[in-house]
C-alpha cells in the first residue's frame, strides 16, 4: 500500500490495546543470539522492522517460530501477537548483510551479542537516515574498551575478539548525550566478558531496562540499569529464558495525541504511564485530560489547545520520537509554541509537509516556532520517516478535506494496524 487517503473531521472514539514496544523488542531479539537453549518472547509486535530482525537472526543461525496468540487483545478480540520462540541452532554465521541493514538501522544491535558470543562480527555500516546524522562510533568505542578490535572493510564494520572480552570502567556518553542502542550493545557484550564492567553515561530508557531484565533471566548479572551507571559482572554463559516485552510508550503517546487533535475520547489499554511521564506532563499542559486506572488510560481533551515550549531530551525527558506528533497538535494551538530538538537536531522533515497543510512553522536551527492556526487543510503530502508519517496522519484526521499521504510503508515499520 503506497498511500493513505484521510478524510478529516471525525472525532476519534473507542478502545485500543497498545502493542509491545518495537524499540524494546528489536534489541531483545538480538540479545537472544547469546542464549544456549530456547528463548520465548511475548508481546513482540507484528511490524516490518520486527520481520527484518527475525530475518537477520535467522541468517545468524536462529530458528524463529511465531506461535498463535492465546486470548484477549486489540478491540478485545484475540491477541494479535503470539509468542516468539527463538533457538540458536548454528553459530557459524557472523555477518549482518547490507540488504537487511539498509532496511533497518537497528540491525546494529547484533554487533555486541555476536562479538561476545562468537568472537567475530561483520555488520554493514548503517547508511544515512531521514532524521539526521546517526553514527555508530559510540557502539564501537564501547566494544573496543571491552577489548574488541575493529576495522572497516567494503562498507562493513569488522569486529574481532581474541579470547574473551574483558570488563572495564568506561564512559559512553556522546555529543547529544547517551546512546540507547549503544548502551544496550555494550551491556549485552559485557554480560559474557571476563570480570566487571561499569558503563558511565549509560542511557536510562525503559527499553534498556527491559533488555537488562531479559538478560538477568538468561543468567546475567546486571545492576544499575535505568540509571546513568550500569554495572555488569561477566558470566561464562547465558541460557534461553521467557520474557514479555514492555508496552510501546511511543505508540501510546501517539494515540493520546490522536485523541487530543480530533477532540476525541479514547480508552488505551496495556499502557505503562510511568514510561511516559515527561510526555504526559507536557500534554496535560497543552490541555489533554488523562485519567489513569492501572494499565488503562482514558484520554479526552478540551477544545482549546494551549501553546507550549518543549525540548526533546534523553529519558526521562520528552522523547524525540513524539516530537513530530506533538508538533502536529501544536499547529492548532491558540498561540505560539517553540519546539527544540536536542537528540536529532535535523529531525524536522515533517515541517515542510505540515506547512503544505496550512500550518505556520518556521525552523531556526534545531528549533521550530509554531504559530497556531484555526484549521489545517487536506493536501498531498509525503512521509519521510516513521514518526513524521504518524504526525501527518494525525494532521490529516483534523484537516478540512482530504489528505493523501504517500510512502506510508514507513508507518508499517513502527505501528501495528495503525
Ligand atoms: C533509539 O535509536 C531509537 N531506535 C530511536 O527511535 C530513538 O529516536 C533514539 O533511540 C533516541 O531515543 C530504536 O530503539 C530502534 P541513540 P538509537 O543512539 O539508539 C548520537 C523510532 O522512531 N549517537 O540514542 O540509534 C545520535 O546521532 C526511532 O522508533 C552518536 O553520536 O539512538 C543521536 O544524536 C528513531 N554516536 C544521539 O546520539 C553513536 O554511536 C542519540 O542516539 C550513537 C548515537
Amino acid at each position: 500500500m503506497d498511500s493513505f487517503l484521510i478524510r478529516g473531521g471525525s472525532r476519534l472514539k473507542g478502545k485500543v490495546e497498545i502493542s509491545g514496544s518495537k524499540n524494546s523488542a528489536l534489541p531483545i531479539l538480538a540479545a537472544t543470539l547469546m542464549a544456549e537453549g530456547k528463548s520465548v518472547i511475548q508481546g513482540v509486535p507484528r511490524l516490518s522492522d520486527i520481520d527484518s530482525m527475525i530475518k537477520l537472526i535467522g541468517e545468524l543461525g536462529c530458528q524463529v517460530v511465531r506461535h498463535e496468540p492465546t486470548s484477549g487483545g486489540r478491540g478485545m478480540g484475540p491477541v494479535l501477537d503470539g509468542p516468539l520462540e527463538i533457538e540458536v541452532l548454528d553459530e557459524r554465521q557472523c555477518e549482518a548483510r547490507y540488504e537487511i541493514v539498509k532496511t533497518m538501522r537497528a540491525s546494529i544491535c547484533v554487533l555486541g551479542p555476536i562479538l561476545a558470543k562468537r568472537g567475530k562480527a561483520v555488520v554493514s555500516i548503517p547508511g544515512g537516515c531521514a532524521i539526521g546524522d546517526r553514527p555508530v562510533d559510540l557502539h564501537v568505542r564501547g566494544l573496543e574498551k571491552l577489548g574488541a578490535t575493529f576495522r572497516t572493510e567494503n562498507g562493513n564494520i569488522v569486529g574481532q575478539v581474541h579470547g574473551r572480552l574483558k570488563g572495564c570502567r568506561m564512559y559512553l556518553g556522546g555529543a547529544q548525550g547517551p546512546t540507547v542502542l549503544g548502551t544496550i550493545n555494550v551491556m549485552c557484550a559485557a554480560t559474557l566478558a571476563e570480570g566487571d564492567t561499569t558503563i558511565v553515561g549509560a542511557a536510562c530508557e525503559p527499553e534498556v531496562s527491559d533488555c537488562a531484565e531479559l538478560l538477568i533471566k538468561m543468567g546475567a548479572r546486571i545492576k544499575g540499569y535505568g540509571t546513568p551507571e550500569i554495572r555488569v559482572e561477566g558470566v561464562e554463559k547465558l541460557a534461553g529464558a521467557e520474557h514479555r516485552v514492555i508496552p510501546d510508550r511511543i505508540e501510546c503517546g501517539t494515540f493520546i495525541i490522536a485523541a487530543a487533535i480530533t477532540n476525541g475520547e479514547l480508552e488505551l489499554k496495556n499502557c505503562n504511564m510511568d514510561h511516559l511521564l515527561a510526555g504526559t506532563d507536557r500534554l496535560e499542559e497543552v490541555g489533554v485530560r488523562l485519567e489513569r486506572d492501572h494499565g488503562t488510560v482514558f484520554v479526552s481533551s478540551s477544545r482549546r489547545i494551549t501553546p507550549v515550549e518543549m525540548t526533546t531530551q534523553p529519558y526521562p525527558g520528552f522523547p524525540t520520537d513524539l516530537q513530530a506528533q506533538l508538533m502536529a497538535l501544536l499547529c492548532l494551538s491558540d498561540g505560539i509554541s517553540v519546539v527544540t530538538e536536542r537528540i536529532f537536531p535535523d529531525r524536522f522533515l515533517h515541517v515542510g509537509e505540515l506547512n503544505r497543510m496550512g500550518a505556520r512553522i518556521r525552523k531556526e536551527g534545531p528549533t521550530a516556532i509554531i504559530q497556531g492556526v484555526k484549521e489545517l487543510q487536506g493536501a498531498n503530502v509525503m512521509a519521510s520517516d516513521l514518526r513524521a508519517s504518524a504526525a501527518l496522519v494525525l494532521a490529516g484526521m483534523v484537516a478540512k478535506g482530504t489528505t493523501r499521504l504517500d510512502r506510508v510503508y514507513h508507518i508499517g515499520r513502527g505501528y501495528e494496524k495503525f
